[in-house]
């Protein structure tokens, strides 16, 4: 296999050789003391901030260059940090020896870590009643599915359950699928008629696994079979014959009919938006070990070979960690904006693939040649008081965006950089 980073080559042979201290000191990025000390520090000096504003992402320019955006908790991406806390209580609690806090780490560090992590996970509870979003598995499933795998707390289990309910009420039999947005207003669009309009996107793909989850820990087949019947509408109507994908697909409930697929966060309607073909591949992934329907498991492999085919083709440095959208121009030689989050939320998709095909894949060495040139190329330098563990993440620069932002911090980006080690270790590779 052709190498081109030293940091890569050491990670790769970690699987299958006795760890030199190269590879011990590559790993330590991935699990080190400046990672967990900027969510502890984060965690703990914001507390103010609950119960209504959540980290969301981190800016490279302006007067808060460095520091932590907080967005309001019905924002998508509340369950995120609070998640951040619970992967490394994991962590705190299953591989302690792969816990590091800088210097004094205080003899009570589980006690802290949990009351962190429920501070943060409490105002959550109230979100799994809403039913004006789908985005119900990131909100709930990354602090309080773990609160209650890692603590057996009945209250968080259910919310989990109560969240897949709500999620279930998109559901709309006439087009076979749950409504991922309600409304789409941007300056090309202003959709908020939910009779005409049915919008779905590449994104609804990993709330399914809170379908999934609930549906069989209740018994509830309804919710096993909204979230599969969901996934083979996705496929039809998102995924394209190259196993690239649209970002949004807009069809009229009346007839089934599909009246658009474009994308509202990524470069163009006919491109491929990097993160969003990573939310493919991780849901697609998830959904096929859930069903074992071989039809997911080819799309999950089509999708991962999509997204590595075109990180292979890159001519620029550093090619693993993707461009905000594949299709992104250079412009004046300038190389567009990377998006850390795409490439973190893929790692853990190509890693679960590898799992679900036994360990006989491509998809092991992918995953960490992506994540290897993310922490050479996007580590922030922890003495510059960068607050998110990751830089170089995009969360919209489509052209028609109200408030595009390329080039920041994401706390999603850090919460799968986080959850990539703890898979690693789960599966034993580290
Ligand atoms: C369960 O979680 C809730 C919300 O975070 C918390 O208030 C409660 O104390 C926890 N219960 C137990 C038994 O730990
Ligand atoms: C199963 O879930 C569906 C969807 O939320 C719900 O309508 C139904 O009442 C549930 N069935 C049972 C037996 O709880
Ligand atoms: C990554 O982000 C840093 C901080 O904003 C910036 O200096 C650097 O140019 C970015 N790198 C890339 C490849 O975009
Ligand atoms: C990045 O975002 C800024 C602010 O929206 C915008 O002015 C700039 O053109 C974007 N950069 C690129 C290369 O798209």
């Amino acid at each position: 296999m052709r190498v081109q980073y030293p940091l890569v080559l050491s990670l790769l042979s970690v699987a299958q050789s006795a760890p030199t201290a190269e590879t011990k000191a590559d790993f330590s990025q991935l699990f080190s003391e400046a990672a967990t000390s900027k969510i502890w520090d984060t965690a703990r000096n914001s507390l103010d901030q609950l119960p209504d504003r959540f980290p969301d992402n981190v800016p490279s320019t302006g007067a808060d260059t460095g520091q932590y955006i907080f967005s309001a908790i019905s924002a998508w991406t509340s369950g995120f940090f609070p998640g951040s806390l619970y992967t490394l209580l994991e962590r705190n609690i299953k591989y302690p020896s792969h816990f590091n806090l800088p210097n004094n780490t205080p003899d009570d560090t589980y006690a802290q870590l949990l009351s962190l992590a429920r501070s943060w996970a409490d105002p959550l509870h109230a979100q799994a009643f809403r039913t004006n979003t789908h985005d119900m598995g990131f909100l709930i499933q990354p602090a309080l599915r773990k609160d209650w795998e890692l603590t057996g707390n009945q209250s968080s289990l259910d919310a989990v359950i109560t969240a897949a309910h709500s999620l279930a009420s998109r559901y709309d039999a006439r087009v076979n699928a749950i409504r991922s947005w309600d409304s789409l207003k941007n300056k090309r669009h202003s959709i908020s008629d939910q009779n005409t309009n049915f919008l779905v996107i590449v994104d609804s793909m990993c709330n399914l696994d809170l379908l999934f989850y609930a549906g069989h820990h209740t018994g509830n087949q309804t919710l096993i079979d909204i979230a599969t019947t969901h996934a083979h509408t996705v496929r039809r109507d998102i995924v394209r014959k190259d196993y690239s994908t649209f970002h949004c697909c807009n069809i009229d409930p009346a007839t089934d009919a599909i009246k658009f697929q474009e994308t509202v966060q990524g470069y163009k309607d006919w491109s491929t938006w990097s993160r969003g073909q990573a939310w493919g591949i991780l849901g697609y992934t998830q959904t096929y070990q859930w069903t074992k329907d071989p039809s997911f498991l080819e799309t999950a492999r089509g999708l991962a070979d999509y997204f590595v085919k075109r990180l292979a083709a890159a001519r620029h440095t550093h090619p693993y960690v993707p461009l905000w959208d594949f299709d992104a121009p250079s412009v004046g030689g300038v190389v567009p904006p990377r998006d850390t989050s795409a490439a973190m939320v893929a790692a853990n998709g190509l890693l679960l693939l590898h799992q679900a095909l036994q360990g006989n894949s491509p998809y092991y060495d992918q995953a960490l040649r992506i994540v290897g040139q993310v922490m050479d190329l996007s580590l922030a330098d922890p003495s510059v008081g960068w607050e998110s563990i990751l830089m170089n993440a995009t969360i919209n620069n489509n052209e028609y965006s109200n408030t595009p932002s390329n080039n920041t911090g994401l706390v999603y980006a850090d919460y799968y950089y986080l959850q990539f080690g703890n898979l690693l270790l789960q599966m034993g590779y580290v």
